[in-house]
């Protein structure tokens, strides 16, 4: 059976991911920290045979090395990150240390296994935030410039040189995945979608930033695997490949959507619920746009899920499992992030 390590399995794409990988049939070994993002209540089979679980920071080189060692995975899916831009506002200390040195650190262990014979590949999993804000009608291919705006994008741009000059220098064998903003199951509440699902099944206002213009790219969280995993199967070596959606929509459009498929869904709307517009993140990238035209060019690969289906289903997901997000403390998401100066 062939295995394969997961870091930050216990975050939103990575849940879904080793669901996703253990339905094809690997062996999965899930690496992750556990910090506040992350889901405690891990829904994969505990007991099932093929799954392993580790309580790890990737800034432990030692016990990586030893995992790695111990497995000798075909390859590393490295999705273990701090993830919330509001937060690194605030807190950048946490991202470079995970983001970045996290990142070295793995990319150490990579080294040091290939110096003694034991070959895997990293999938490293960046973001279309890399390219800074996009401007109307122009989407960024992977050749665009590394233009970070806020301390999460710069930290994932480190990472992404760091990882390029270890396939380059050292030869190691890795790919780079840009993806735009996913949205699904097991998604962290503090994220906008969740944040939006969950105040309208509270009858609270829907915060938007500035006037809601600011534009995303968005992908349901099962198409980015089939990409990831697509990228495992057949991704050369020092390729980055973006992985978008083409579906580009303001923020107030996509919550307008959302309160419309809410209704038709028969979910009750509180007279409270309603778009709030709030103080603007400072530094707010106005737009992100990938062009993905490389990833189906080479492998066919396209994203599949419609917008309103994904959304619907996310909606359903949620309501079926409020238990998800009865479990997390309120205070950890529910106050307003990211604009401490
Ligand atoms: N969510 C998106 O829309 C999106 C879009 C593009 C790229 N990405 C990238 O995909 C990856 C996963 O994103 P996500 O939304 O699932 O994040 P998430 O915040 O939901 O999960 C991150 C996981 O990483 C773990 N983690 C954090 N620091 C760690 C450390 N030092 N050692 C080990 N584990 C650690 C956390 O415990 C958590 O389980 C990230 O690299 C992110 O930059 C996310």
């Amino acid at each position: 059976m062939k295995k394969i390590i997961v870091t930050g399995g216990s975050g939103f794409i990575g849940s879904n991911l080793v669901n996703f990988l253990i339905k094809k049939k690997y062996y999965v070994i899930n690496i992750d920290k556990l910090t506040y993002a992350s889901n405690k209540k891990a829904h994969f089979d505990k007991k099932s045979k093929f799954y392993k679980f580790y309580k790890i920071d990737l800034n432990n080189k030692d016990k990586l090395i030893k995992i790695i060692k111990r497995f000798k995975p075909k390859a590393i899916f490295n999705l273990a990150a701090e993830t919330h831009v509001d937060r690194s506002i605030d807190g950048p200390k946490n991202f470079i240390n995970t983001n970045i040195l996290g990142t070295f650190n793995l990319l150490e262990s990579i080294r040091y296994l290939k110096k003694n014979k034991i070959n895997t590949k990293l999938i490293h999993i960046s973001t279309d935030e890399v390219y800074g804000d996009i401007k109307e009608n122009k989407r960024s291919n992977e050749k665009a410039n590394y233009e970070p705006s806020s301390p999460y994008s710069a930290s994932k741009a480190s990472a992404d040189h760091l990882v390029k000059s270890y396939i380059r220098t050292y030869n190691i064998d890795a790919v780079i995945s840009n993806c735009c903003n996913n949205y699904g199951p097991y998604q962290f509440p503090e994220k906008l979608l969740p944040k939006m699902i969950s105040n309208i099944f509270n009858n609270n206002p829907l915060p938007i930033y500035a006037r809601g213009h600011n534009t995303r790219e968005w992908i349901h969280v099962g198409d980015h695997c089939e990409a990831l995993f697509m990228l495992y199967l057949k991704g050369k070596s020092g390729e980055s490949y973006n992985v978008g959606s083409g579906i580009n929509i303001k923020n107030i459009d996509l919550i307008e959507k959302l309160l419309k498929i809410c209704k038709k869904l028969k979910i009750k709307i509180g007279k409270k619920t309603k778009i709030k517009f709030v103080k603007d993140r400072p530094g707010h990238d106005f737009r992100y746009a990938l062009n993905s035209k490389k990833i189906f060019k080479k492998f066919k690969w396209k994203a599949k899920i419609k917008l309103d289906v994904g959304l619907a289903e996310t909606v359903k997901w949620y309501k079926n499992n409020k238990i998800y997000l009865r479990g997390i403390s309120k205070n950890i998401y529910k106050k307003r992030l990211g604009l401490k100066l």
